[in-house]
């Protein structure tokens, strides 16, 4: 990994992951590709960084040949929410965008891809607490179904052509840099934002919808000890299950209220419950525990801590008594 191409660079995972991943390896050995939201102009005057969309291959190998690229993260997805609204487009960026990536890797013999699952790829018929490693894949997202097409393509592309491809199967993520883009589980970012602004969220989730998350730092902890995991101890290859806690909207709202004492919350589920209703609520990820030693550092209290913290600095919004 000399020279890492992240694609998607200026989204909410993209964002967060590049600067750590400069600090590990090096600013000039890590390239920004994006498409939409552009990158921001004082950073693209600065750093290596190339705009193509995904989906066409011919500027996509161009950046790979331009910039000695051996390691390929492809981030760019339709998520789970605005996948339901442009379900076509969503299956045209997430597998021609992932089919891309693997021909690439493949013909320029790539050392090693990057590309995230989720856990969008199970659905009502598969167990709902402590949901294994290996079950029943059946989604009712367009988004799910390219996640578990997206796992089948990468482990096929391991077996017959040898190509390294890594993926975890991301829980919904909560960070405070840069917003998520179309998901079923941005409820649990948006609340930060409201209760800090307005003292109040009106939730699209029921109260008692239990889902697994993650915060960011976890998030890049994960992504980072399995791209460096050795493929000797590795069972899996596209699709990790990873977690770090379960909390239902209630939950959440009550851990932010020992902050904000005043804090209201109200429930009006949109089509975005039957999404939540058709996934997990706990995850088992003792398969990545085993494989690369995950373990996360962040629970509920802590992520809302930290989340409370970042949020009002950014919003310039004090919250009394909660100081870094
Ligand atoms: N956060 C994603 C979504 O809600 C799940 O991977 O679509």
């Amino acid at each position: 990994m000399k020279k890492i191409l992240v694609i998607g660079a200026t989204g909410q995972i993209g964002s967060e992951l590049t600067p750590a991943l400069k600090k590990r390896y090096g600013e000039e050995n890590i390239v920004l590709a994006y498409y939409y939201p552009p990158l921001p102009k004082e950073l693209a005057k600065k750093e290596f960084s190339v705009q193509f969309d995904v989906r066409d291959i011919d500027k996509f190998k161009q950046a790979c040949i331009d910039y000695n690229i051996d390691t390929i993260i492809n981030l760019a997805a339709i998520l789970s929410a605005k996948g339901e609204q442009e379900p076509l487009k969503a299956w045209d960026t997430n597998i021609n965008g992932l089919i891309n990536t693997l021909e690439i890797a493949n013909e320029l013999k790539l050392e090693r891809v990057f590309v995230p699952s989720s856990i969008a790829v199970f659905g009502p018929t598969t167990p709902r607490i402590n949901t294994p490693q290996d079950t029943i894949l059946q989604p009712t997202t367009m988004y799910g179904i390219t996640k578990v097409s997206g796992e089948l393509l990468g482990n096929y592309y391991f077996m017959k052509f040898g190509v390294d491809i890594r993926g975890i199967r991301y829980p919904g993520i909560i960070s405070s840099m840069t917003l998520p883009g179309g998901g079923t589980t941005d409820y649990a970012v948006e609340i930060f934002y409201e209760a800090v602004k307005n003292k109040y969220y009106n939730c699209f989730l029921k109260a008692d919808t239990r889902l697994p998350m993650m915060y960011m730092a976890d998030c890049i902890k994960a992504t980072i000890m399995l791209l460096e995991a050795d493929i000797n101890n590795l069972k899996h290859h596209s699709g990790f299950n990873v977690t770090a806690m379960s909390f239902t909207p209630e939950e959440l709202a009550n851990e932010i209220k020992k902050y904000i004492p005043d804090f209201k919350i109200d429930y009006n589920p949109d089509f975005r419950q039957a999404i939540a209703d058709s996934w997990p609520q706990s995850i088992d990820d003792s398969c990545a525990r085993e494989e690369w030693g995950w373990q996360p550092d962040y629970d509920l209290a802590k992520m809302t801590k930290e989340m409370l913290i970042a949020i009002s600095k950014k919003l310039q919004i004090p919250i009394s008594g909660l100081t870094d």
